[in-house]
């Protein structure tokens, strides 16, 4: 299982990779949005900087025609690294850029799934992750976790080393769907986690156990 923070901004990058077990991050131009009018390539140099060679870094594409998509693709590799994941959308113009790129050795995320024959598709032309969009899908009312699960059986009968990255998280319900349907990585924001963190319940627990153990020893923690 891969965990990825599917923000741009640095100090939550810099956060969850400290504390949780991080795999990379992800973004799109929606989240660069978020940051308003960042140096985009000084930006997305430092988020390398911060997570390291190891964890996977995946950035998207905004051009239209193929051209511009393998273009785009070429400066983001150039300005970045080649190790950068290429997120391009699963149409037919992106699908013919993931075959050129492929060809040349980049590595690819099929983006902006809802369905299970984009995702076949991706999937035959060897893109390294797939990217269903679990709560757009949702919102379609497409059974997300069943193309989830569909893209995760085709993947095992051919054995292929394409992985799903599951995205579009709105609530931690739908991330632990998406893992048990077969989702091999799942790119969650921020919000999301916090959500799943930041539980009233869980601080209530660890009050009620720090109480006890006072109450005992007289003490706040074990080491003193
Ligand atoms: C990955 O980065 C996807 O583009 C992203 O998760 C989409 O999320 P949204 O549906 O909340 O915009």
């Amino acid at each position: 299982m891969e965990i990825l923070v599917d923000t741009v901004n640095l100090d939550q990058i810099r956060r969850y990779n400290e504390t949780l077990p991080l795999n990379g991050v992800t973004s799109n131009p929606t989240i660069v949005k978020k940051e308003g009018k960042i140096d985009f390539f000084e930006h997305l140099r430092e988020i390398r900087k911060v997570i390291g060679k190891n964890k996977a870094l995946h950035v998207q594409v905004v051009g239209s025609t193929v051209d511009e998509i393998v273009a785009d693709a070429h400066r983001i590799t150039t300005e970045i690294d080649q190790d950068v994941y290429i997120k391009i959308p699963t149409d037919e113009k992106g699908l013919a850029a993931i075959k050129v790129l492929k060809s040349e050795g980049l590595h690819i995320t099929a983006t902006a799934i809802y369905t299970v024959f984009q995702g076949e598709l991706a999937l035959a032309a060897n893109a390294d992750y797939l990217a269903p969009y679990y709560n757009r899908m949702q919102n379609m009312n497409i059974a997300a976790d069943q193309v989830i699960a569909e893209l995760a059986q085709a993947i095992k009968a051919s054995k292929s080393q394409t992985k799903i990255l599951a995205a579009s998280f709105h609530n931690v319900e739908q991330v632990t769907a998406a893992i048990k349907n077969g989702a091999h990585a799942v790119t969650i924001g921020t919000d999301v986690i916090q959500s799943g963190l930041n539980v009233p319940l869980i601080s209530a627990a660890v009050a009620d156990f720090k109480k006890d153990w006072e109450s005992l020893y007289g003490s706040t923690t074990i080491a003193d």
